[in-house]
């Protein structure tokens, strides 16, 4: 069973080119994040841009540029790479959007928030 800090959707839902937003909660704190699908490849990040830290979409779930190559935060257009988050143009090149971890279980899409900083799991990652 999803629990709070985890968000799961089947992957037939989000095709080439399209993206999903869902919401993460942990002790209180709620991250907003999207998955988008580039060319079959599944990323997840954060739903907050680098710059000032607004959404990226201000119409929602809308992140990709017209021509489907990037993604794109609509407040003042700094565009990413939609497989690693690095931004290539606007007013934040060179920063990343912060990415979340994503599983590709079968045919579900398995989001979760990453263990918190100092917790066991977060230190054997390092
Ligand atoms: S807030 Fe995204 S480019 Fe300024």
């Amino acid at each position: 069973m999803a629990g709070p800090d985890e968000w799961r959707c089947a992957a037939v839902t989000v095709p080439p080119g399209h993206s999903a937003t869902f919401r993460l909660e942990r002790a209180g704190r709620t991250v907003s994040g999207f998955v988008v699908n580039h060319d079959g490849h599944y990323r997840a990040y954060v739903n907050r841009c680098p710059h000032v830290g607004t959404p990226l979409d201000l119409w929602p779930n809308e992140f990709f540029t017209e021509d489907g190559r990037a993604l794109i935060c609509s407040t003042h257009g700094a565009v990413y790479e939609p497989t690693s988050g690095l931004c290539t143009a606007g007013p934040c090149v060179g920063d990343r959007l912060t990415a979340l971890p994503l599983v590709v279980d079968g045919a579900t899409l398995v989001v979760r928030l990453p263990p918190p900083t100092g917790s066991p799991a977060a230190a054997a990652d390092e």
